[in-house]
């Protein structure tokens, strides 16, 4: 059997609890022989900048190239709020991003049963919601030049940000995102503004003509970034894969992130290209939330995201999607007997800690094992 290298970094806040129900999972899964990884640790964020003064050191930089795949959990804190901008605990996640070249966030929107009664929107609205957000993460307009405060001298100033897409980046976020709609359900919708914006006329282009060459066996429509967010909000069901440019991606992620509840709940992943000698690719998963400096160090975290993000880790980097899907069935399992952390229950309902609800988890992959 392949051993999977990870390299885990919990960060800071509620970041080292959840991560450690991810080390119970991944622990169980080796003693069990369903897979078999080999587990480093390091430092991001504030507790590597107490450490040694920066975000990320060279050396875990490393350590993360290195690995299959890099699970991290949260970085940052009020304790940080004054340290230089260069080595602030988001310094250590964006060079991640950058070093890795991690172009592709993946952020499905699932509803679990269980909870479907608890979103804003009607519960026949999200039951049974799978979706996919697919979104450019290195390009765009957080990254294109120029981008500045121009002192335009007669009291004014002009604020600049420029977007910016090149072909091969819109083409290699398509491709991602029809191969992903390929081991779903078929459908990818393909998300600009090209009614306003020459980028989104050429995002619209290259999707349309990659599609013709490689992907027509996958069905492809395409919808106004606005429009869009209209439609998760009015009938999210009508997705499978959508695939959309940073800033909209950001945006809409949001959106489709809320539709099914807690932050407690949402994974993600971030994918950098296949490497065509060794068909691996560089990935990093970790959960939507934050540190959550508020309830940090009271055992009360939801540990769901952060074990979901592994679950992501088994189905994107190691080819494991019946062990993914095993993870998140014992998730659904768990809520359906009525386990809640005190992010998730409703009013009254008796709440488990953090490890309560990760040794819970662990025996239902043990039930279904
Ligand atoms: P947050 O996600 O940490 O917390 C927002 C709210 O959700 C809080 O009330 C928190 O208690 C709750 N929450 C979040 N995750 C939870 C979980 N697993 N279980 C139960 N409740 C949970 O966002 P916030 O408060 O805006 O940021 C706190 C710190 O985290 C800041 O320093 C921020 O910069 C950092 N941050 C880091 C991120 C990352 O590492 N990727 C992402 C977002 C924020
Ligand atoms: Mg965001």
């Amino acid at each position: 059997m392949a051993t999977h290298k990870l390299f885990l970094l919990p960060g800071d806040g509620i970041g080292p609890e959840v991560m450690a129900e991810v080390e119970k999972v991944a622990a169980f899964l080796t003693e069990s022989g369903q897979a078999r990884f080999e587990i480093e640790k390091g430092l991001v964020g504030g507790c590597a900048y107490d450490a040694h003064g920066q975000a990320i050191s060279d050396a875990d930089m490393a350590r993360a190239q290195a690995a299959d795949a890099v699970i991290l959990a949260a970085v940052g804190g009020p304790k940080w709020d004054d340290v230089p901008y260069e080595v602030r605990p988001e310094a250590g996640l964006l060079r991640l991003r950058k070093d890795m070249a991690l172009f592709a966030n993946l952020r499905p929107a699932i509803c679990y049963p269980a909870l479907a009664s608890s979103s804003s929107l009607k519960p026949e609205v999200i039951e049974g919601l799978d979706i996919l957000i697919v979104r450019e993460l290195t390009g765009g307009v957080y990254f294109g030049e120029p981008k500045q405060i121009i002192d335009l001298g007669n009291g004014q100033k002009r604020g600049i940000d420029t977007q910016v897409y090149d072909t091969f980046e819109i083409e290699r976020i398509a491709r991602v995102a029809f191969e992903l709609a390929r081991q779903r359900g078929n459908r990818v919708t393909s998300s600009e503004k090209r009614n306003v914006m020459k980028s989104g006329v050429l995002w619209n282009q290259t999707v349309t003509a990659l599609h013709k060459r490689d992907y027509a066996d996958v069905k492809l429509d395409h919808m106004l970034a606005d429009a869009l967010g209209m439609q998760l909000v009015r009938w999210p069901k009508q997705f499978d894969v959508i695939v959309t440019d940073n800033l909209f991606g950001d945006m809409l992620s949001d959106v489709a992130a809320m539709l099914t509840g807690s932050l407690g709940m949402l994974p993600s992943a971030s994918l950098g290209e296949t490497d065509v000698k060794t068909g691996t690719r560089k990935a990093l998963y970790e959960p939507v939330h934050g540190s959550a400096p508020d309830i940090a160090g009271k055992g009360i975290a939801n540990p769901i995201a952060m074990i979901a993000s592994l679950a992501m880790a088994l189905r994107y980097s190691f080819h494991k999607p019946d062990l993914a899907a095993r993870i998140e069935a014992a998730i659904s399992a768990v809520l359906d007997q009525g386990m809640r952390t005190a992010d998730i229950a409703a009013k009254g309902e008796a709440t488990v800690s953090t490890s309560a609800m990760g040794d819970a988890i662990v025996a239902e992959i043990r039930k279904a094992g």
